[in-house]
């Protein structure tokens, strides 16, 4: 059986991922039956992008499991700052580690790596490309906050365009029965013609606008994003762009009661401090979630890897 590794959420079947979901619920309810699962085991996190919620969820959920954690937080102190090949340094952390966990700011540099080593790597973020864990820590949250992940009006808002996280949990999303996409964008960061391409070919119904306040009151769940500086070539479009949406209170009152608002963080402005009190946010939730699921990913992915093995 070949290795597995984990770039795109479609690297994953639908029912891979109910399982995963289903084994962190029980990590939540049940966190001392896995305390020693990856004891001897090693998780490197290579990061040549900043990263607060992925890198440190990865490695507290590989401590939560027993396991050991290596790794850079930046590719200036590694050896990328001298020239070194992304594939060069996969072979050499496939020398001291069981499992990768790298984020890069190149679209398919997690492909390259896995393509190097004979151990499991995981996408943590590649350019505007694709972030599977993000997507099954929001497939998490989803089904704990409204119990399913079928039958839902989904809203994206902000930068669709370099939003990874929104176009890997479009891929998983429409999967599932009855999901209507909203996109909510200015024309600028549209979602990209790939992401569309995707919708069709899966009968998805979508539609796209430019007003939140037009799209809020029929939503189940409202996903804000950052408009992602690091991806701009022009800083004064940035600074044009950047505060286009701003959810506040006044913004919510036509919102569903039991609408859920998501966001992967960091939030620069788009939610408005206020917003934090309201039961429907759950952006610090998700935060909780990311490590919970993370241990779930760890631990199978590590477990698929033994299987390939034998
Ligand atoms: N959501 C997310 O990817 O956050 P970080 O950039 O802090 O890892």
């Amino acid at each position: 059986m070949a290795k597995r590794d984990l770039i795109n959420i479609t690297d994953l079947t639908t029912e891979e991922i109910d399982g995963l979901l289903d084994l962190a619920d029980d990590m939540v309810r049940n966190p001392e039956a896995y305390y020693d699962v990856c004891r001897h085991k090693k998780l490197a996190t290579l990061f040549y992008e900043p990263s607060t919620r992925t890198r440190l969820s990865f490695e507290s959920a590989m401590l939560e499991l027993g396991g050991d954690v290596i790794g850079f937080s930046e590719a200036s102190s590694s050896s990328a700052s001298k020239g070194e090949s992304v594939s060069d340094t996969a072979r050499v952390i496939e020398c001291y580690a069981d499992i990768i966990a790298m984020r890069h700011p190149k679209e398919g540099a997690a492909l390259v790596a896995a393509n190097a080593v004979d151990i499991p790597v995981i996408n943590a973020g590649d350019g505007g490309h694709f972030h599977p864990t993000q997507t099954l820590t929001d497939l998490f949250t989803i089904r704990k906050e409204l119990g399913r992940l079928d039958h839902l009006k989904i809203g994206f808002c902000g930068d669709l365009k370099f939003g990874r996280t929104v176009h890997s949990l479009i891929e998983a999303m429409i999967r599932n029965d009855d999901v209507e996409f909203i996109l909510i964008s200015p024309d600028e960061l549209k979602l990209p013609k790939y992401n569309k391409e995707r919708l069709e070919a899966a009968n998805a119904k979508w539609t796209e606008t430019r007003s939140l306040e037009q799209a809020i009151p029929e939503l189940d769940v409202l996903y804000m994003t950052r408009v992602q500086q690091e991806r701009f070539f022009n800083e004064e479009d940035y600074i044009r762009l950047r505060d286009t949406y701003i959810l506040d209170r006044s913004k919510l009152k036509n919102a569903k009661k039991d609408m859920i608002i998501m966001h992967p963080l960091p939030r620069i402005n788009e939610i408005s401090v206020e917003v934090d009190s309201d039961p429907r946010a759950v952006y610090f939730k998700q935060v909780k979630n990311g490590k919970d699921i993370r241990k779930a990913l760890i631990m199978t992915m590590l477990k698929w890897k033994e299987e390939a093995a034998e």
